[in-house]
């Protein structure tokens, strides 16, 4: 199948358009919560020592939701914060851009803007003379080129005691398991070359290399009532999201084994059906 996992790659309006559709259909009370971990204590207790500047490096920002959610966090205890921004969307980092303008509390944040993908960047930024308290990829490691040489680069960009954080779909929740179904009928050859890539790859990595992390995990529930509706757009853009394929409608075998799964792996509450998603939060940390 030519479109398979290849919607964020090759189509990218189209992926912002599903990606709002998504949003769109979170349940209410997940929506007020979300990014639960990022507002959490949680947070607080990797965050680097007060007094010291702290230094950030974000891995596919986009408009900087989850960003500045971080940053805020950081100015309670320090007075100096260098944030560099690297994400390849435009129209993402200018409405981070207009984020920050807009909200005065970022205001003492230094933000250091490089519109590239992370494997444009760590091309061409020394990992010797720079090095950052806190690294992370939140939802963006489906998307880079060679999962490890990205993991492997972001943990050199860290400093002795500094924390890397990253959210990705676990592979433990129903969302994960459709990724392993949709590759097992429709994948050809290394899961971790595709955009199927799951919190286990990340786990694997880490412990390959005997680094030390914790996790926790954060349920989203969608409405996922309008993909079973024929003929519905927001159907099918939330079932593109799912798959991370373009045209959906021109998958018929890709869409009918997707549904039928999401049907068996749902919650009905009336005449509404929620489907739910998990991803993880893996904090690795880096020895003094
Ligand atoms: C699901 S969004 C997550 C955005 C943000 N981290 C958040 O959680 O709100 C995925 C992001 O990854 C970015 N992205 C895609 N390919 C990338 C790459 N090769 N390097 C860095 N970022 C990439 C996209 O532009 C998009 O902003």
């Amino acid at each position: 199948m030519e479109n398979f996992g290849r919607l964020v790659k090759d189509f990218p309006e189209q992926y912002l358009t599903c990606f709002k559709a998504y949003k769109a259909s979170i349940e209410k009370k997940d929506r007020d919560n979300f990014n639960h971990f990022y507002r959490s204590t949680a947070l607080d207790a990797i965050l680097c020592d007060s007094g010291t500047d702290a230094r950030v490096l974000g891995i596919g920002s986009g408009s900087g939701e989850v960003d500045s959610i971080i940053l805020k966090k950081l100015l309670q205890r320090h007075n100096s914060v260098y944030n560099r921004v690297v994400e390849p969307a435009e129209d993402l980092i200018e409405r981070y851009k207009a984020r920050v303008r807009e909200d005065t509390s970022l205001q003492a944040v230094e933000f250091d803007w490089r519109q590239q993908t992370a494997e444009e960047y760590f091309l061409t930024e020394e990992p010797v003379t720079t090095t950052f308290n806190l690294v992370h990829a939140v939802h963006v490691l489906y998307h880079v080129k060679d999962l490890h040489a990205t993991l492997r680069n972001m943990w050199e960009q860290l400093a002795d005691g500094g924390h890397m954080v990253v959210q990705i779909k676990s592979d433990n929740g129903v969302g994960g398991r459709l990724y392993d179904k949709m590759w097992e009928h429709f994948g050809e050859g290394d899961r971790l070359k595709s955009v199927f890539r799951m919190s286990c790859d990340i786990k694997e990595w880490l412990d390959n290399m005997g680094i030390g992390y914790d996790t926790s995990e954060e349920d989203t529930n969608i409405n996922v009532t309008e993909c079973f509706k024929e003929n519905s757009e927001t159907g099918m853009r939330l079932l593109e999201f799912f798959t991370l394929t373009p045209y959906i409608a021109n998958e018929p075998e890709l869409r009918s084994t997707v549904l039928e799964y999401i049907r068996n792996n749902s919650s009905v509450v009336g005449d509404q059906v929620y489907f739910k998603s998990v991803s993880e939060v893996v904090v690795a940390h880096k020895k003094q």
